[in-house]
């Protein structure tokens, strides 16, 4: 079943059957002021934190509810009353049936719109967070579609939290119901908590939100939730709509909601247009807010702002290939969600409550590896925030808190950090992640001298950022189990792995083989040939180790227990066979083109399936080691041999490395959220995002896909599809165009920003060739029809727009 389509042309995803097999939701403002919304209106917002920040309700894991509703009344047709038949702005809470009831949502980058049309009465709300603003606006138009004259009632309605923190909310109700209160203020309802402390005791601890109207005028309110819903009665039928008046009572204790009523009296053809807007603000800037947007035409100016943000950041790469699915991702949505997880980390989603007061490392740094093609500015502020999250032994924090002070953190081996944040110690792979990022902004700016940048640690001291890669594998290094390859410590990349100090991890060490490239290319730069040689050195003499002890018949196994037993290795009766460790094998460059073919069929062989790329296989059920967490989970969940999306963006990147197209995007397609657009009950989440994994081949649910949006998914896809399919693979000097893609693209266009300067890049494989060959690069790469070398653009001939023609 289909319930939407990409509008490509707007940058939305437009639902048009509102009853999605799970709610459909969009990001709006940011982590200041955030609010979540799905396509039933459902979500919630937080100033600063969705934990302790909550300003309205939502019931997680429940039936999508409550949200920001708005219910439409039909109280009179022609000036006789009508039967008082009543409806919802978005679909649901009152679900009215759908052969009636006609509805589309818009989730566009910023703001989602709702169009609902019932008994000739059209409703469009659009929610949105104004461009750096700390509240949310619901632009409402209404209009009176039929031939006769009509009245009709509108309401807008919150539900507003007793308290900040949402699970005090929840569960201490001995307090929070009785600490608020709310008022009505001609044009808006003041919620109040802890209002006594104001002026007295400390005003820190007293919050203030409001619920307005402004545009239309205030008819009937409400601040209380058990009025306005009425006995027995629920967000489907409140009683006061069914009145179509609001009973005027305001909470003092229990429960606040904001409730304002206005009424429309609408000739045929005619609209009306108003908005509510909603806060965490004091009544005198309410006040002002509210008077504000009585200009009617801010909305709409506001609204054309995000989009011209939005819009503009994504414009950076534009590409046209045979595959409108790989369209619709790469230019809107997979680069929007890059954004929003670079932006939002994991702080808030219908799934992650908001718990989490910092940036997770690996993470984070890998997040940032997802917009550096589109923002390299935007990505240098965040490198450099968490290049000082290292410690000055060269580890880093594993979270890196909101609060962080740079110079003055503790670390884990505090107990107050791991109390703190509950990360009992190091994890093996975080500082290794900076290597790639920092690599892939380097090569996409040519800002080298960011290597000499000074920056501080977390704990106390500072160094030049090239000091700071130098001490990461140091850590490294200085943390080595069994047979001197790199420990498993806490885990690695993968949660679930507990290999210990003296155990060993083999995706670890293909990062830090990878690590030892990297270096080797900033110190060749650098002309610094004391590190050169020891980088050199060390890979040589780390590749040694990889070979010996990591290599087990045909494959790379996972890593080595502290009591010598490998983890993966062909005949085991369960987890054989591990994704990650092939994939990075050749990422790393550590496998050589014949090898990296050979354990890449065999992950294809042993790991595949239609909806993706296993993380390992088989599931365990009775043969887990120790320090196997993944056992926890179900067969084919999550860590435990599930799809584990964010590793797709690796095996793509591995098969276009190698120069197989037709592999990587057929891997692609796999597990596109837009290619399975068409069977929505099966994947169940949006078909415009990621999500972190897909139930495979044991679940009897395969292709069910879990934990929506703020997924590391994004950007490994991301960078699986522009440096990996797309072939856009800078270095310090230029840019080397190597696309791996299907035989059957016989053209593909792109435009894309570079170092300020804009390519417009065609690309003709008229004789259907997977990718550029590997020794001469293509057959012919004109820049402005001038003849390259090889298939290598020189960043200094570049001009402000550039003809790139790439024939294959
Ligand atoms: C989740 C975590 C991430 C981890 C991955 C694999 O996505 O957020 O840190 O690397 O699971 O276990």
């Amino acid at each position: 079943m289909q319930y939407g389509n990409f509008d490509p042309e707007k940058r939305e995803y437009v639902i048009d059957k509102p009853d999605t097999p799970a709610p459909w939701a969009n990001y709006l403002g940011s982590p200041a002021y955030g609010a979540i919304i799905s396509n039933n209106a459902g979500g919630y917002s937080f100033v600063k934190s969705g934990a302790a920040g909550r300003l309205i309700r939502y019931r997680f894991n429940e039936q999508d509810r409550p949200g920001r509703y708005i219910y439409l009344r039909e109280d009179e047709v022609d000036g006789k009353p009508s039967d008082g038949d009543y409806w919802s702005a978005s679909w649901q809470p009152v679900g009215k049936p759908l052969d009636q009831y006609k509805s589309i949502c818009r989730h566009g980058t910023g703001y989602t719109t709702l169009e609902a049309e019932y008994k000739d009465i059209r409703s469009e709300v659009c929610y949105y967070v104004p461009q750096g603003a700390e509240y949310e606006v619901w632009k409402v138009k209404v209009t009176n579609k039929g031939s006769k004259a009509r009245k009709i009632s509108c309401f807008g309605f919150v539900e507003f939290t007793c308290e900040s923190f949402y699970e005090q909310d929840q569960v201490n109700l001995q307090y929070t119901q009785f600490i608020t209160r709310t008022y009505f203020k001609d044009n808006f309802i003041l919620q109040t908590i802890n209002e006594n402390c104001l002026n007295a005791v400390n005003e820190s601890r007293v919050e203030t939100r409001f619920f307005g109207l402004a545009g239309a005028k205030v008819e009937s309110f409400c601040g209380d939730r058990a009025k306005f819903l009425g006995k027995y009665h629920d967000y489907g039928n409140p009683i006061s709509v069914e009145n179509g008046k609001l009973c005027g009572t305001l909470n003092y204790n229990m429960n606040p909601c904001g409730a304002l009523h206005t009424v429309l009296n609408l000739a045929p053809g005619q609209s009306a247009d108003f908005v509510f807007l909603l806060g965490q603000k004091r009544e005198t800037q309410a006040k002002e807010l509210v008077s504000r947007y009585e200009d009617a035409a801010l909305p709409g100016r506001e609204i054309e702002e995000l989009k011209v943000y939005w819009h503009s950041k994504l414009a950076n790469l534009n590409v046209k290939t045979p595959d409108d699915n790989f369209n619709n991702m790469i230019n809107t949505w997979n680069a929007y969600q890059c954004f929003i997880t670079f932006i939002w980390s994991r702080a808030a989603s219908l799934i992650y409550c908001g718990q989490r007061n910092g940036y997770g490392y690996r993470d984070t740094v890998q997040d940032i590896q997802g917009i550096i093609h589109l923002d390299p500015e935007m990505a240098l502020k965040q490198i450099k925030f968490m290049i000082s999250g290292q410690i000055s032994h060269g580890g880093a924090l594993p979270l890196v808190k909101y609060s962080h002070n740079p110079g003055h953190e503790d670390k884990p081996e505090d107990a107050s950090y791991r109390n703190s944040t509950g990360h009992p110690s190091y994890r093996a792979d975080d500082a290794l992640w900076l290597f790639p990022t920092v690599w892939k902004y380097i090569a996409e700016t040519g800002n080298t001298a960011l290597l000499d940048e000074i920056i501080p640690y977390a704990d106390k001291g500072e160094d030049t950022l090239f000091d700071h890669l130098k001490k990461a594998i140091d850590f490294s290094l200085n943390h080595l189990g069994i047979h001197g390859l790199p420990a498993g410590l806490h885990a690695d990349w993968n949660d679930c792995l507990r290999l210990g100090a003296n155990g060993i991890s083999v995706f670890v060490a293909m990062q830090l083989y990878y690590a030892f490239e990297i270096m080797i290319r900033f110190s060749k730069h650098r002309k610094d040939s004391a590190t050169e040689t020891k980088m050199n050195e060390l890979k040589t003499r780390f590749g040694k180790i990889i070979e010996e002890r990591c290599w087990n018949t045909d494959r790379f196994v996972r890593g080595i227990t502290e009591n010598d037993v490998v983890v993966g290795k062909p005949g085991d009766p369960e987890a054989s066979m591990w994704l990650n460790p092939q994939s990075w094998a050749v990422i790393s460059g550590f496998a050589d083109e014949a090898r990296g073919k050979a354990i890449l069929d065999l992950v294809n062989k042993e790991l595949n399936t239609k909806y993706g790329v296993r993380l390992m296989a088989p599931s365990y059920q009775k043969h887990a080691f120790d320090g196997a967490l993944a056992l926890l989970f179900n067969p084919s969940t999550k860590e435990n041999g599930g799809i584990f999306l964010q590793s797709q963006g690796w095996i793509i990147l591995a098969e276009a490395l190698l120069g197989r197209g037709s592999r990587a995007v057929e891997y692609y397609l796999e597990s596109c959220p837009a290619a399975q657009n068409g069977i929505a009950d099966i994947r169940l989440l949006e078909p415009y995002v990621y999500s972190q994994f897909t139930e495979s081949t044991d679940s009897p649910f395969e292709g069910r896909s879990h934990v929506h949006w703020l997924t590391g998914t994004a950007s490994t896809v991301m960078v699986g599809c522009v440096e990996g399919i797309l072939g856009f693979r800078p270095d310090i000097d230029g840019l080397r165009l190597s696309p791996a893609i299907p035989a059957g693209w016989k053209s593909l266009t792109m435009e894309k920003m570079f170092r300020g300067c804009k390519l417009n890049i065609k690309v003709n494989n008229p004789d259907g060739k997977e990718s550029s060959d590997q020794k001469s690069g293509c057959k012919k790469l004109t820049v402005n029809g001038t003849a390259m070398e090889g298939n290598y653009i020189p960043a200094s001939i570049l001009k402000a727009v550039n003809e790139v023609i790439l024939d294959l």
